[in-house]
């Protein structure tokens, strides 16, 4: 078979760049490891940027969003003893929007099945070839046969633990691992709160973030080595309860559905380009969760890959051979912002770090300039 691009990995990053290409009118075929079932009921990411919003709008995935996705004006950031909410409306003009993850790829594999692109699931022994001059990707499809697309185009979306990123030679890694990670809960309850709580506290980091009006999720700080056995539902209500506690305000309880030990890193391999292999999401970076970066970078990639490849199909290349660059610059910046919430917020190193974290966190929220970069960055740079 041949196609203009092949796209390796059908998670939020894949689905959406098959579904941008498209609507340029640009062929793919999509090569995905797991079954469509799996991949949308994989429970991750929650908050969408602004402008990953106007995205999904603008390119006719906004039905749902606007009908089920929660609009929020910012963030409650407390410790012990103080709660503070950071408008981001006011601050930068922007708002976010809970919407899950698990939503977001099952409005993209209706829109796929919908415009009839073709796609791979349970795709196994997944190669790329000759990345360099003629692509092309081998794989043995769902029944077993022999599969071989060739393409102008391969794309490696097919996160952090794919074969792509090994098929780009020298490849530099810059990376940073957390002692600490994340204990992700979603419960059968409504939230207690408004908008998110992102919560410092001795014990450990807490988070209380939502799905839907029924459903929330928590997230707590726990050792990286972390036994969920040793979880009861009662000790992790306990904990959220203990470290989200404010004077006033009571935490709802509900039916845990589900629980999971979630590794917390910094990863970032470049470039992001070798000759007409090019990588988007998390195939090429990796960020801690905190402060929501990774759903939304993965968007940011693609809405500049699709642009930078049309214009290529059409005969210009510049945008193609400045995408790597234009790309990482995003990047780095969300690297070091969601590595600069984790280092503030989780429990780490003695009472030197807790009192610089608890001085940063007051500053956060006293002075208008420090509220304003937090908001910025939070809400999303426009793309
Ligand atoms: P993935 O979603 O990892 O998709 C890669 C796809 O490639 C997968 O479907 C995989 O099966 C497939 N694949 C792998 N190997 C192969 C192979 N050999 N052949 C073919 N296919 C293959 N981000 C946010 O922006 N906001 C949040 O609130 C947020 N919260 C998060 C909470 C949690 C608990 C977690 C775990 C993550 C969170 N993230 C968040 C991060 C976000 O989920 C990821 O950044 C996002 O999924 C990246 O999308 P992707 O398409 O690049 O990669
Ligand atoms: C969610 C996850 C995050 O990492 C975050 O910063 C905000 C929300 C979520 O899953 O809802």
């Amino acid at each position: 078979m041949r196609t203009q691009v092949v796209i390796v990995g059908a998670g939020p990053a894949g689905l959406l760049l098959s579904h941008l290409l498209g609507l340029e009118g640009i062929d793919s075929v999509l090569v995905e490891r797991q079954t469509a079932e799996h991949v949308q009921a994989r429970i991750r990411a929650g908050m969408l940027e602004a402008g990953t919003v106007e995205l999904l709008r603008s390119v006719g995935l906004g039905d749902r969003l606007d009908a089920e996705g929660m609009e929020h004006r910012g963030i409650h950031l407390q410790w012990p003893g103080e709660r503070h909410h950071l408008d981001f409306v006011d601050l930068v003009g922007r708002s976010v929007t809970i919407y899950g993850q698990t939503e977001i790829t099952k409005d993209l594999m209706v829109a796929r099945e919908k415009a009839g692109r073709p796609a791979y699931y349970s795709a196994s022994d997944v190669s790329l070839h000759d990345v360099t001059d003629s692509p092309y990707v081998t794989f043995v499809d769902a029944d077993g046969a022999a599969q071989r697309v060739d393409a102008d185009v391969v794309v490696g979306c097919d996160g952090f633990h794919g074969p792509s990123r090994l098929s780009i030679p020298d490849a530099q890694v810059r990376e940073r691992a957390y002692p600490f990670a994340w204990l992700g809960v979603l419960a059968d309850v409504a939230p207690s709160a408004d908008e998110l709580i992102y919560a410092w506290h001795p014990d450990g980091f807490a988070m209380h973030s939502m799905r839907s009006p029924r459903v929330s999720r928590f997230y707590l700080q726990v050792a990286p080595d972390e036994d969920i056995a040793e979880w009861s539902d009662d000790r992790i209500w306990t904990a959220l309860s203990t470290r989200l506690a404010f004077s006033g305000w009571t935490l709802e309880t509900g039916t845990i559905t589900e629980k999971s030990v979630l590794p917390m890193r910094s990863f970032v391999s470049t470039p992001m380009r070798h000759g007409n292999l090019y990588l988007a999401g998390d195939a090429a970076h990796i960020v801690p969760p905190t402060g929501a970066k990774g759903l939304n970078l993965a968007v940011a990639d693609v809405s500049l890959l699709a642009r930078a490849l049309t214009a290529s199909f059409r005969g210009d290349d510049s945008l193609a051979s400045a995408y790597s660059e234009t790309a990482l610059r995003r990047v780095w910046r969300c690297t070091h912002f969601s590595w600069w919430m984790t280092s503030m917020l989780h429990r780490h190193g003695d009472d030197f770090d807790a009192q610089l974290q608890l001085s940063q966190l007051r500053r956060t929220v006293s002075s208008v300039s420090a509220a304003t970069e937090l908001a910025d960055n939070y809400s999303g740079i426009p793309l």
